[in-house]
């Protein structure tokens, strides 16, 4: 028995190993085996680690970089003056009133932060059930806009469309007999777009799901006028256990029942491709994937599959989960946040709406 080394092309070794006669080689141990013995690889040409060997060189390897550019701020706006209230399960964001979100968002522009989507926090004794409040044009919202937009201009201004911070039913829709209505929604989702756009909004946020809602905004900012005025639609927004700190700060929970009969079932993904056709066909400018961190695949989906800007709303919960750990020291909180932040772009998102935008945007700073 004699044994031949040699190197294979793949930089593998390979014995080849030399019987004199077949009764040799039927004894030999080596008979239950292939007749060549692949060995691991030896000699490494390819060594991934020289990528990574100094700051320098993984910067120069880095595939995605995070932006203060793609960073939407999302902030609460509440009555009366002076206020500026934490809110218990999101440290470090606030309910504003109006002077003091002014602040906010002009010292936030100072670090780079361009846009913001503003939500507004409804006392209860001005919801009803067809949302009227959300129209009226001299309520609190909508003179926020107004004066946001009078004087700070170049803030970039994302509203909210849906139903549910002035809704008495808190849900997204109008409720009939427990049902919530699709084509009787629309109509007041139109008032509201349409009063938010002549307040100066830039950018509309349609995050209720109702069907059929982007192309019925989209013509009617068209007929009005409001050709250049944006949709983000919330595309695939699932049915989520993550709003739950949304919900406190804005005092907005279902008063019965839940939102699947219009937020999407979290096992879905083949339908978010339906919701995002229909979506890009009804002229939306940017498709959201809402929540982000359990949904990078839809995200990977969506940008795989259309050629305009993908977003991902990195909710209240996900940014709470990061909060609440790292306040007990279970995880490092600034770590973990430019880590999820990264896997959203990573699975293709151009847009991150995140509460970590201030934070990441001083950070980014330093
Ligand atoms: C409702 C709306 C929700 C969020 C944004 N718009 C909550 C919901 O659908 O109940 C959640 C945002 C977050 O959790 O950060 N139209």
């Amino acid at each position: 028995m004699t044994f031949l080394f040699s190197y294979s092309l793949r930089n593998s070794y390979s014995i080849k190993v030399k019987f004199s006669n077949f009764a040799e080689y039927e004894g030999s141990s080596l008979s239950t085996f292939p007749f060549y013995i692949f060995l691991p690889p030896q000699l490494m040409l390819r060594r991934p680690r020289r990528n990574r060997k100094s700051p320098v060189i993984r910067a120069l390897a880095e595939e995605n970089t995070l932006s203060v550019n793609d960073l939407i701020f999302p902030l609460f706006l509440t009555a009366g003056e002076k206020k500026k209230v934490e809110i218990g399960s999101m440290p470090g964001i606030y309910r504003f009133s109006l002077d003091q979100m002014l602040e906010e968002i002009h010292s936030c522009m100072e670090l780079g932060i361009k846009t913001f989507d503003v939500f507004p926090h409804i006392p209860d004794d001005l919801k009803d059930s067809y949302a009227k409040e959300s129209y009226n044009p001299d309520g609190l919202y909508l003179k926020a806009i107004r004066t946001i937009k009078e004087q700070l201009p170049e803030a970039c201004i994302m509203t909210d469309v849906a139903m549910d911070p002035y809704s008495s039913d808190g849900h997204d829709g109008l409720v009939k007999n427990g049902e919530i209505l699709n084509d009787e929604t629309l109509e007041i989702l139109g008032k509201m777009a349409l009063a938010q756009a002549q307040a100066g909004a830039d950018i509309l946020g349609p995050s209720d799901m109702m069907d059929g809602r982007v192309g019925y905004l989209r013509e009617l900012l068209d007929e009005k006028g409001f050709t250049n005025v944006s949709i983000m639609s919330y595309t695939a927004k699932y049915a989520s256990a993550f709003y739950v700190p949304f919900r406190d700060a804005l005092d907005s929970a279902p008063k019965f029942g839940d939102k699947k009969t219009y937020q999407m079932n979290p096992a879905n993904s083949r339908e978010a491709l339906i919701e995002a056709e229909l979506d890009y066909q009804e002229g939306a400018d940017f498709l959201m994937v809402k929540p982000a961190l359990a949904y990078l695949d839809i995200i990977k989906l969506l940008n795989q599959n259309f050629d305009i800007p993908i977003a991902a709303y990195n909710v209240s919960g996900e940014y709470a989960m990061i909060k609440a750990s790292a306040q007990r020291g279970w995880v490092d909180g600034e770590r973990a946040m430019l880590e999820c932040l990264m896997s959203m772009k990573r699975a293709g998102a151009k847009i991150i709406l995140t509460y970590f935008a201030k934070e990441f945007a001083l950070l980014s700073r330093k």
